[in-house]
């Protein structure tokens, strides 16, 4: 496959843009070669600057839940800016976006819309401190919520309870405040709400964590949390930036039965468009301004346009049997891989969870925190990423990130990709 007008644009992108990219995993950093210029995406197919053509399971990761340039959310979109595109100011979109997210979800009252998942984590954990007048904030290692300055930490080295920083910039002085705990790990939580449970604001989990992985929990571990933080009155805080909209229309939430007290939205909540919120009860949201002394804003929040967007995207996936269909061809395509990586005993495992689903480079049947990942993963990913570009079909360019089925995918093309994924399997293992 020539891709040699990418290369160009690449070298070109690279004298403007740090890193040729403005957001670092698409630099191909952890793949061979350079990354793929894009020109044009429909349905569930995409095509590059060469002319190449491909099965997307990126979905520009995850927000294209109907697939590339979806007639109900053009349509919507182009009505609507046509008659202007901002305003700084509210207008009805607002408010029809929020209703219909709030009448169809049990566990929040009030939304306030951003533009991206960073700042939707970023105001909840503003909220969680301003509501409880507390100061620290429990994360997982493995859970990714942004780039938040205090929530990109990873576990402090030994026995140390706080984290340290994950990017150059970020003061320790302002990571002091989060505590990292691994996932699944009841006593690591029992221990630290012991010690600092006078001052935790919140526990923070993506409930489905699909940024390392896709390391599913087990239900009772999320349960669990859910209790102790009824116990101490910390709040639980589900990023549900990927799952929400994405395993039902209630995300994870819904799909365990577990009420979160806060929540944060991202990516499907925008139809493609720059969208974040957060979202909790009435009493909780009227601490933000202007009711209340929490303060964030937005000069593109509630932009029409993407409420727009957003709205069309949301009717779609509440139509009746919407998530069921794509659970049920998810599965079925993760079977086919399966069955055969099973009859021929590579150690790989495909996990999924509604319609996303994760390449795990190891036989291990539950994969519930990021040291369980091996190491050798990225190596192998490497081999097996160069053998299913070349059959046509593209997910993200890391072996830590998810892929996702849209509605677009059709059998030819889930039939087409098990069977691109079962040949690059054979290059690696073969
Ligand atoms: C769980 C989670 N939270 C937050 C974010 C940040 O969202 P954004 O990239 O829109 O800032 C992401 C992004 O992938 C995410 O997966």
């Amino acid at each position: 496959m020539n891709r040699e007008r990418s290369e160009q644009l690449f070298e070109e992108a690279k004298q403007y843009l740090p890193g040729g990219v403005n957001s670092p995993v698409r630099a191909f950093k952890s793949v061979n070669g350079a990354p793929i210029f894009f020109e044009k995406g429909k349905g569930s197919h995409v095509w590059d600057a060469d002319g190449n053509e491909y099965v997307d399971f990126c979905c520009s990761w995850g927000p294209l839940i109907l697939g590339h340039a979806h007639d109900g959310v053009l349509n919507k979109v182009s009505t609507v800016m046509a008659n202007g595109t901002s305003f700084g100011a509210p207008n009805k979109y607002e408010t029809e976006l929020a209703k219909l997210i709030v009448d169809h979800n049990r566990y929040i009252e009030k939304i306030r819309f951003v533009s991206s998942g960073t700042e939707a984590a970023m105001s909840a954990i503003r909220l969680a401190r301003g509501y409880t007048g507390k100061n620290k904030v429990v994360k997982f290692e493995g859970c990714y919520h942004g780039h938040v300055d205090s929530l990109m930490v990873k576990a402090g080295s030994g026995l140390a309870t706080f984290g340290t920083s994950t990017s150059a910039g970020i003061p320790e002085s302002f990571v002091k405040e989060t505590i990292v705990l691994p996932l699944n790990d009841k006593e690591a939580v029992r221990e630290a709400v012991k010690n600092f449970g006078h001052d935790i604001a919140c526990i923070a989990i993506e409930p489905i964590p699909a940024n390392n992985g896709l390391l599913l929990q087990d239900k009772d571990f999320l349960l669990f949390l859910r209790e102790i933080c009824d116990e101490t009155g910390i709040l639980l805080f589900f990023d549900e930036v990927i799952s929400g909209f994405r395993v039902g229309f209630e995300g994870a939430s819904g799909y365990y039965g577990i009420k979160p007290d806060m929540v944060a939205y991202g990516k499907i909540i925008g139809g493609g468009f720059p969208v974040g919120a957060y979202a909790s009860s009435a009493k909780v949201m009227d601490c933000v301004a202007p009711e209340g002394p929490v303060y964030q804003a937005g000069t593109l929040s509630g932009n029409p346009v993407a409420m727009a967007a957003g709205i069309a995207q949301l009717e779609a996936c509440l139509k009746p049997g919407f998530y069921e269909a794509l659970e049920a061809k998810t599965s079925a395509f993760v079977k086919t891989v399966q069955d055969y990586v099973n009859a021929h005993g590579y150690p790989f495992h495909m996990f999924h969870v509604g319609s996303i689903f994760w390449l795990s480079f190891s036989n291990k049947q539950h994969v519930r925190s990021a040291s369980e990942i091996p190491a050798d993963s990225g190596e192998k990913f490497r081999v097996f990423y160069d053998a299913l570009l070349d059959q046509g079909v593209y997910v993200g360019p890391s072996g830590y990130e998810v892929g996702f089925v849209s509605e677009a995918h059709s059998q030819e093309d889930l039939d087409k990709a098990a069977k691109s994924i079962i040949v690059a399997l054979d290059k690696v293992y073969g």
